[in-house]
């Protein structure tokens, strides 16, 4: 199966051997530049009010620039009196305030680069700010109201946001502010002649002891008193050389009148973040952000993941504020719930500048735009891939692909994706199929693509070292690939494929040469992929990147990138440029341009522009179903709205009802893809026994007719920011009961909410149904019953059957839902089927809905080839019995939004698109909630229409039970046009 040298067997099996090794990866106490944070703000604690930050503006260098832009200013901590800080302040046009600080003239050079990555354009600085300078503070006060205002005192610097008087963000009010210097080795060692320091040692968290120094050096406050891990620091078996030696950073962040944060992806956690530090908090170490590889991670936990999103939301009942924290380098964050009502934050990374972003909210919906306008928006999808996934570690040759296609048709299952793992390499040099195993790749992919399906194929980032691979020939030959610490050479470690070494996509001249790789035609310059087609898309794993010889599993910290930067400064980006460049050569391969799908397994801030990610190796337990969507939701309101978790669960036997679970949990997911590990029984749903089976073909098949639910809240994401999958915080603000919930979320602006079943031998489920300030007794329908569940003002919790084959799944009141309800082997085969309008009313008898569609592949949706249609339903007039249905175009209503960036104001609703679908109708339209049994049915103008009335029962404007349901059958009008249907009752 595998081929593999003994060594690298040998960690293949250490690797999988057993469950999560804590003893794999640091803690903060392992950490040198962790524990020297650390202490710092335990020692700030212990000296309580007589704690004092050092560093302090230097009022004589003040400057504002002539254009008002930014506050620039000279920093001084008294520990160093030699060495200069330079501190800049912006306002940007929407408000973000950016505070940068850096070394100035320092023996060497912080990296400062994370920004240039993550955003997508230097933001625009505001014209409207006066700064105002007096002897102790500069301040600027700002905003449409006037009401925000960011104010820096000098001395000791505290730099705040505030908002109607009411401070919002507050950095370096605790003190913990300290950007270690550069300094050579030889001044540093006589530095150990000053005061001399006593130990003591206070507990530190729940299980760790650590040392803080208890000494009259306040240098040693800061920095500790010996030079702990500053040059050089092992861990397990590996030494870090530091060749730059200690260049930390950390500050306090806090939030004096916000008790819950959210986000800082990916953790394995709740999404309302609990405490590390403080009385009793829940985890003792702080969250870590270092991209890794971690084997069967636990299932809460603020271990370090595959991906690091620097951004954190502060909410509270009033406003939300977010930090977007531009570092690329290994962070720990500490998290104190001060009160319900103030949280406290301390940010420790291991290189780079300060380079913090303040997002001003002041809700969670301005956050997300704000933070959009820094990092961008999720990419438009190929709508092929919002259907449902079929992955497995591995098929194992083309006629297998070929048979698990052909169960999938016998048992009319809609799938639209089949994948490979990286068995379908030869030694696993990705783009090298094996011959043996699959002697007929284009065939086999021609085969899938017969019904518009796809592959996905992996393409890891680690390249065999052999002169039989000509990827890593002409990477080697280029010079392309990461070099060890020495800056010569080529660094080389293991991974799947044995000894093997990494592009350095930091390096502008690797671009194009990867990209020609996966040109699928023949190349005069390189070797390129032809035995491959328009209809494979690719899969970037291992992209921490994970590395099975190095420490904790990736990279040497001193390993040397392009520019002579040391991994240590852009590790979490890593994983974001190989999927970024993989992006671009799938999207560029062909011409006209296809859109690509490009799944990471690493991500950073901004990697929402290149595809999709999932949660990695999870367990198939209940726990990892359960926090999988926490996770996916975290990531959701840190701009990564395209992602899932393996369903299933990658590890693991799952038993028949587990899985189901996990297949309606993954229907509920942007990304749905089930996958395995190799060692795992095959579990595709056609195994399953009834009535597993049908349960699961089921709910393939209702994802298959929200597929225009889920496009059309693509669309919204990509012009907005707003996330897919909405937590009960950011559809309710206001509402504190829901802060804490992260097991039921909305989709879009659909109306549509989920609870999934995580639990095993479950009957019921409690959904909770928001406070509701502007119309108590809002009404939620079951999707499937139709009975109606009314809120409360003070907001309500509800339980509803969820036997095995339900789902609690429910349509707000008000809302439009537009769905395909034929049954297709594959998306691309819904395209010219008819639509279905699911009309909910609200309390007041109106509703409404959106549906976006192009052609889903190509990128012409960019030149205006699109619809964009509103539905709404409402009384002709304000008491009248009559309902009006109506479709409009509402690109020509909303000429100031765009589509993926473009501009809709010249949009042409007789484009060519919405010609090639101008025959598609409506084939039904479903009307629940109508307060009477209609009279007549008719298009506006038209004869009477086809239509059945049910009565709904015990349902009233206050009262639950089953809702009234009107079933218009073909009601002769078609999606793409202007129409009104009159329902007179
Ligand atoms: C690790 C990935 O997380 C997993 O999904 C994949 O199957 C294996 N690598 C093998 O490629």
């Amino acid at each position: 199966m595998r081929s593999w040298t003994f060594l690298g067997v040998l960690s293949l099996l250490l690797v999988e051997s057993s469950a999560f090794k804590a003893h794999d990866f640091k803690t903060c106490s392992q950490s040198g530049f962790c524990r020297r944070g650390r202490a710092l703000s335990a020692r700030a604690k212990e000296a309580r009010s007589s704690w004092k930050s050092p560093y302090s503006v230097d009022a004589s260098s003040v400057a504002i620039s002539s254009d008002q832009a930014s506050f620039t200013a000279g920093v001084k901590s008294s520990l160093y009196p030699d060495i200069t800080f330079g501190l800049e302040v912006r306002v940007h046009d929407d408000g973000v305030v950016r505070v940068r600080m850096d070394e100035i003239g320092g023996l060497k050079k912080h990296y400062d680069e994370a920004a240039s990555w993550a955003l997508i354009a230097e933001p625009n600085i505001s014209r409207d700010i006066q700064w105002k300078t007096g002897k102790k503070e500069v301040r600027a006060v700002y905003g449409d109201k006037k009401d925000i205002e960011v104010l820096v005192e000098f001395a000791p610097l505290r730099v705040s946001l505030l908002r109607s008087g009411r401070e919002q963000i507050v950095l370096n009010g605790q003190g913990l502010l300290h950007m270690e210097h550069f300094r050579n080795k030889a001044a540093a060692e006589s530095k150990t002649e000053e005061p001399a320091a006593v130990e003591g040692e206070v507990a530190n968290g729940a299980e760790e002891v650590q040392t803080v120094i208890k000494s009259e050096n306040p240098r040693a406050w800061f920095e500790g008193d010996s030079e702990d891990a500053y040059w050089e620091e092992t861990f397990s078996s590996w030494t870090d050389s530091k060749p730059k030696g200690p260049e930390s950073l950390s500050i306090d962040i806090n939030f004096p009148n916000h008790g819950t944060v959210y986000g800082i992806p990916q953790h394995a956690t709740r999404l309302a973040l609990p405490s590390t530090t403080g009385d009793s908090p829940t985890f003792s170490d702080p969250y870590r952000l270092w991209n890794s590889d971690v084997f069967e991670y636990l299932a809460s936990s603020p271990v370090s993941l595959y991906g690091s999103i620097p951004v954190l939301h502060a909410h509270s009942t009033d406003t939300t504020v977010g930090i977007f924290d531009a570092v690329a380098s290994e962070t720990w964050i500490d998290i104190g719930h001060v009160s319900d009502k103030s949280t406290e934050t301390h940010w420790i990374s291991e290189s780079g500048i300060l380079d913090l972003f303040l997002m001003p909210g002041p809700t969670p919906e301005a956050i997300f735009k704000q933070y959009a306008r820094l990092t961008g928006t999720p990419v438009l999808p190929a709508a092929w891939s919002l259907g449902y996934h079929q992955c497995r570690w591995n098929y194992v040759s083309s006629d297998d692909v070929r048979s698990v296609q052909k169960r999938f048709d016998e048992e009319d299952m809609p799938v639209d994706v089949f994948w490979l793992d990286i068995e379908y390499s030869e030694d696993h040099k990705y783009f090298m199929w094996n011959d043996k195993t699959f002697p007929d790749p284009v065939e086999m992919v021609n085969d899938v693509a017969a019904v518009g399906r796809k592959m996905v194929v992996i393409v890891d980032p680690h390249l065999k070292r052999t002169s039989e691979y000509p990827a890593y020939q002409e990477a080697s030959k280029l010079e392309v690939l990461v070099k060890p610490p020495s800056g010569q050479g080529e660094y080389e470690g293991w991974c799947w494929s044995g000894s093997s070494s990494w592009t350095d996509f930091f390096n502008p001249a690797a671009w194009d040469w990867w990209k020609s790789l996966f040109k699928t035609y023949p190349l005069e310059s390189g070797w390129s992929w032809t035995k491959s087609t328009d209809a494979v898309h690719i899969w970037n794993d291992m992209n921490e990147p994970s590395v099975f010889n190095g420490p904790e599993i990736s990279m040497p910290r001193d390993n040397i990138h392009y520019g002579g930067w040391e991994h240590r400064d852009v590790h979490n980006i890593n994983g974001m440029l190989f999927s970024n460049h993989t992006y671009q050569a799938v999207a560029e391969r062909s011409d006209p341009r296809q859109r690509p799908f490009v799944l990471t397994r690493s991500f950073y801030a901004g990697s929402q522009r290149f595809g999709a990610m999932w949660t990695g190796d999870n367990l198939g337990t209940w726990e990892h179903m359960a926090v999988g969507i926490k996770m996916v939701l975290s990531n959701s309101i840190a701009g990564m709205s395209f992602a899932g978790s393996d369903v299933g669960g990658f590890f693991g036997n799952p038993e028949p009802e587990m899985l189901v679970r996990w297949y309606q949990v993954g229907a509920f997911a942007p990304f749905f893809r089930a996958h395995a590990h190799i060692d795992t029984k095959r579990r595709e749903p056609y195994l399953l026994d009834e009535p597993y089976k049908g349960i699961v073909r089921d709910i393939l098949r209702l994802r298959y007719t929200q597929l225009p639910v889920w496009y059309t809240a693509f669309r919204e994401t990509t012009v907005t920011g707003l996330p897919i999958l909405r937590p009960q915080y950011v559809m309710f603000p206001k509402d504190k009961n829901g802060f804490d919930i992260d097991d039921q979320y909305y989709i879009g602006s659909s109306g549509l909410l989920i609870k999934p079943v995580t639990t095993k031998d479950a009957t019921e489920a409690t959904v909770y149904i928001a406070e509701d300030q502007v119309s108590c007794f809002t009404v939620y329908y079951d999707y499937f019953t139709h009975h109606a569940y009314r809120g409360a003002s003070k907001g309500k919790e509800i339980t509803v059957p969820a036997a095995l084959h339900q789902i609690p799944l429910f349509v707000r009141g008000g809302s439009i839902l537009p769905t395909r309800e034929r049954p297709r082997r594959s998306s691309t085969l819904m395209k010219h089927d008819p639509f279905t309008l699911r009309v909910a009313l609200s309390k007041t008898g109106t509703a409404h809905g959106e549906l976006y569609l192009d052609d889903g592949e190509t990128y012409s949706h960019e030149k205006g080839q699109f619809i964009w249609r509103q539905f709404t339903a409402e009384k002709t007039a304000k008491k009248s019995k009559a309902l009006r249905i109506s479709s409009r175009d509402l690109a020509t209503e909303k000429p100031s939004e765009a589509v993926d960036g473009v501009a809709l104001t010249t949009f042409n609703p007789a484009n060519e698109f919405a010609k090639s679908i101008e025959d598609i109708r409506v084939e039904k339209i479903v009307v629940v909630g109508l307060n009477g049994k209609p009279s007549s049915v008719r298009v506006e103008g038209g004869a009477e229409l086809v239509w059945e009335y049910t009565p709904g029962h015990a349902a009233s404007e206050k009262k639950e039970g089953v809702a009234s349901l009107l079933s218009i059958k073909d009601p002769k009008v078609l999606v793409a046009k202007d129409w009104d249907i009159v329902v007179q009752y």
